[in-house]
């Protein structure tokens, strides 16, 4: 094989490969939201319902769900049930930003206990947003 043949191969090569692996910047970010909600923070731990066997049920996922755990100590504000969450509804993105960066809500409160008072980077609190938008059925 002579110098040209071979770059020309090089090149097909590696534009082959890029190819296979280019996503579109939305599908890195609804990526990084799966990431980070499926596996970092587990959301689904207090937002899908589980059966009798203590697993989640696949199709009510993160459609909310009775807390299967009580507090330990009285706590008056605790919230029994998780709110659904596929597709964020009643939410704005920005509020949803606000919610996951700053830990309120569009009036200004924290969301009751168990519900934990995130400060996630606006970034990941993006990412977050869109992962849960692009669930909606
Ligand atoms: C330890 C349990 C727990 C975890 C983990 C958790 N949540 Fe929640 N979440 C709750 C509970 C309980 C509520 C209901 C709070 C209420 O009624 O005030 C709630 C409420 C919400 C709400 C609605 C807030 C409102 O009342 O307007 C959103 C949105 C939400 N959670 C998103 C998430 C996301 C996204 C994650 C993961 C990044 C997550 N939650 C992780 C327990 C949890």
């Amino acid at each position: 094989m002579n110098k040209t043949k071979q770059l020309l191969l090089t090149a097909s090569l590696l534009a082959a490969a890029t190819a296979a692996f280019a996503q579109s910047p939305d599908d890195a970010v609804v990526a990084r939201g799966r990431y980070l909600v499926e596996n970092v923070v587990g959301c689904a731990d207090c937002h899908s319902a589980r059966n009798q066997r203590g697993e989640i049920i696949p199709a009510q996922h993160l459609m909310g769900a009775p807390l299967p755990f009580a507090p330990t100590v009285p706590m008056p504000a605790w919230a029994a049930v998780s709110t659904p969450i596929v597709g964020l509804p009643g939410y704005t993105d920005e509020q949803a930003v606000t919610l996951f960066t700053k830990g309120l809500k569009p009036d200004g409160n924290m969301p009751r206990p168990p519900m934990p008072q995130f400060r996630l980077t606006e970034e990941d609190a993006r990412a977050v947003v869109a992962y849960l938008r692009s669930l909606k059925k």
